[in-house]
């Protein structure tokens, strides 16, 4: 055990029962953490989309007020109750019901039962680990889960949407380091520069991929990582090559789905499920050494916006309206 102070600086979403919404930075009791063995003093943490819809209040997705949003956070064990993550040691963990129905990283300490946390692999700083974030992993996520299902490097082309975004980015940057040629679907001209230095090969517009179209069109896709959700999805699954898969993580542009079920039964073709939050702890500790190693989505660190607690707001503004480029990375603490 180790003393804590007894308050900490962290950024507070509100809405006591029948009162107005409210958010901003405040300094939060360390008596007001929720159980867990492991007690972080939290030094980054990164926005990520649903961070956006957390600090807002039509969001639906926090599960308790007040609530420190931040699904994902990185720093040093400073309290613990579990010998396999000793003080002084370095640890991340997102997911579950971090930032949503407890209190997650955009506070300067964090609580997190052992179950969920995963001890930093050795080649990750903590800020690295967050310059990767939910994102990284969800990225990784979905490469490893369409290469376990056959795509190899060689096989054609592989779409990744929503590619400016912070699992688009690092979608096409870990594919194209594997091999794989990649392109991104995108609606901003402007980051083509920065998406063909992660290794995107080409680029289709936002129009192309959200047109409506036929049932099936021209086999086009190896495989395809979507981010978008909506009319994307649809033109992703109508234009998978025979046997191609679509590793589905985000609903960007919205929640609807309208297919008809021929890219499955006249194509083979699969939709394949992303849910980084309830990934089981130890297949998210085993991804996370592949983050370090063979999955690492190299050059995201070039696209990242560094913010604090108090410059905050903005970007969770920004993600939500989908004004992403890379990622923003929050410094919480020193
Ligand atoms: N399933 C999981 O475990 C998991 C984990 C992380 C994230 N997600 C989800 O994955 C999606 C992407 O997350 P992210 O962190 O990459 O978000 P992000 O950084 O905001 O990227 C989303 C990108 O989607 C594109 N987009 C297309 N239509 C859009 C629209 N109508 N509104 C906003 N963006 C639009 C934009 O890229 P272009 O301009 O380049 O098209 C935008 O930058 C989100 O829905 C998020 O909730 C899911």
């Amino acid at each position: 055990m180790s003393n804590l102070p007894n308050t900490f600086r962290a950024f507070v979403v509100d809405k006591p029962q029948g009162g107005t919404f409210s958010r901003g930075v405040r300094d939060v009791s360390a008596r007001d953490l929720p159980p867990g063995e492991v007690t972080v003093h939290v030094t980054w943490s990164g926005v990520n989309f649903k961070d956006g819809l957390a600090a807002r209040e039509d969001g639906r997705v926090a599960r308790a007020y007040p609530l420190i949003p931040g699904i994902d956070l990185a720093g040093t064990v400073v309290q613990s109750d579990d010998n396999e993550f000793p003080i002084g040691s370095a640890v991340l963990a997102h997911g579950y019901d971090i930032g949503v129905a407890r209190h997650g990283g955009f506070g300067e300490l964090a609580r997190v039962p052992s179950a969920w946390a995963v001890a930093l692999p050795k080649a990750l700083s903590p800020r690295e680990a967050m310059e990767i974030g939910t994102a990284g992993f969800t990225a990784a996520m979905s490469v490893a889960a369409l290469e376990e299902r056959g795509l190899r490097p060689g096989d054609g082309p592989v779409l990744v949407t929503g590619a400016s975004g912070g699992v688009g980015s690092a979608a096409i940057a870990i594919l194209a380091s594997r091999g794989h040629e990649v392109w991104g679907a995108t609606g901003k001209t402007e980051e083509h520069d920065r998406l063909r230095d992660l290794g995107a090969a080409g680029f289709l517009t936002r129009d192309e991929v959200t047109a409506p179209g036929r049932p099936l069109e021209r086999e086009r896709w190896a495989g395809a990582v979507d981010t978008v959700g909506a009319a994307t999805l649809p033109y992703a699954l109508r234009t998978l090559r025979i046997g191609a898969a679509v590793a589905s993580s985000g609903n960007a542009s919205g929640a609807e789905l309208a297919t008809t079920v021929f890219p499955f039964i006249l194509r083979g073709c699969a939709l394949l499920g992303m849910d980084s939050a309830n990934m089981a702890i130890d297949r998210r500790r085993a991804l996370w050494q592949r983050l370090a190693s063979d999955l690492l989505p190299r050059g995201v660190a070039d696209g990242i916006t560094e913010v604090t607690l108090d410059t905050l707001e903005p970007a969770l503004d920004g993600i939500h309206a989908g004004q992403a480029r890379g990622r923003w990375l929050v410094r919480v603490g020193e």
